[in-house]
């Protein structure tokens, strides 16, 4: 089975999507095959994956059983859109709601090395849901004091799934995003960070830099944008597949690290 990684955060805009997509990119950089899935109605994923807006079925209609999984996998994402909001009211008012995706997700990534899941800005039904369906947890988090409560409430909400429902779910740790290491928050934060949950806050840091938003905009890969502020990913994307026993993967993005390095 596929490495499944659910990307989550207890608040908006700690970069979860830009990690998806990227860490996608170097991935697949590294040899691996890998599906991503948009689980929040704000289709920022897709968007940056170019569906077109007009993809049909996405993962509203997998959700709610009009559509197998595997016909909603377009160019190895699976789109979200504003419908996805509507599935998730229907999903709330059926038993068993929080293992809909675990289900309709049982043999549709065969063909995959990884699945990546981009959850909503939010703890509620479709995190949960990536949280039953995954094999991983990825907490995002801002290099900011607040991230130390978001990480706490992110890290409650995985214990609950793996009491529960899902107890082979294994937490990866927490990637922090948007440092800005030149400045003494950032850092102290970072630190902080690191001293509430030892050995679980990632070596990888993700720089802080407006090329992101360039990036987003023009379409284009942040290992192509700006290869030496994109190696912040290669760096996390080797780190990960180092701990999902990817070694192969791990030693060629490594690799890649090491040439922009150089
Ligand atoms: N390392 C970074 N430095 C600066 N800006 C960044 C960085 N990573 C992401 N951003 C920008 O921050 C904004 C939010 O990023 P992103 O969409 O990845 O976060 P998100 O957690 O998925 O948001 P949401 O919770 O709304 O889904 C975007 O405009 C993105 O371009
Ligand atoms: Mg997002």
């Amino acid at each position: 089975m596929a490495h499944r990684i659910a990307v989550l955060s207890q608040k908006g805009g700690t970069g979860k999507t830009t990690t998806v997509r990227t860490l996608a990119d170097a991935f697949r950089r590294g040899g691996l095959r890998v599906l991503a899935i948009d689980l929040d109605p704000q289709g920022n994923l897709s968007d940056y994956f170019d569906v077109p807006p007009d993809a049909s079925p996405t993962v509203a209609d997998v959700l709610v059983g009009r559509a197998p999984a595997a016909d909603a996998i377009h160019d190895d994402v699976i789109p979200a859109n504003l419908q996805l909001a509507e599935a998730e009211l229907a999903l709330a008012g059926r038993m068993g709601r929080e293992l809909t995706l675990r289900k309709v997700l049982r043999d549709a990534d065969g063909e995959y090395d990884v699945v990546l899941l981009d959850c909503p800005p939010n703890l509620g039904l479709l995190t949960v849901n990536a949280l039953v369906a995954a094999s991983h947890a990825l907490i995002a988090c801002e290099a900011q004091y607040f991230a130390l409560q978001g990480v706490e409430q992110a890290l409650q909400v995985i214990e609950l799934a793996k009491d529960g429902l899902n107890p082979d779910l294994e937490w990866l740790g927490a990637v922090v995003t948007k440092a800005d290491l030149r400045t003494v928050h950032s850092r102290e934060a970072v630190e902080a960070l690191r001293k509430e949950h030892p050995g679980k806050i990632l070596d990888a840091v993700i720089r802080q830099s407006i090329a992101y938003a360039e990036s987003s905009e023009r379409g284009v890969s942040i290992l192509d944008h700006r290869p030496e502020l994109g190696v912040d990913y290669l760096d996390l994307a080797g780190e990960l597949a180092r701990a999902l026993g990817e070694d192969d993967a791990a030693a060629r993005i490594d690799g890649l690290s090491a040439g922009v390095r150089a």
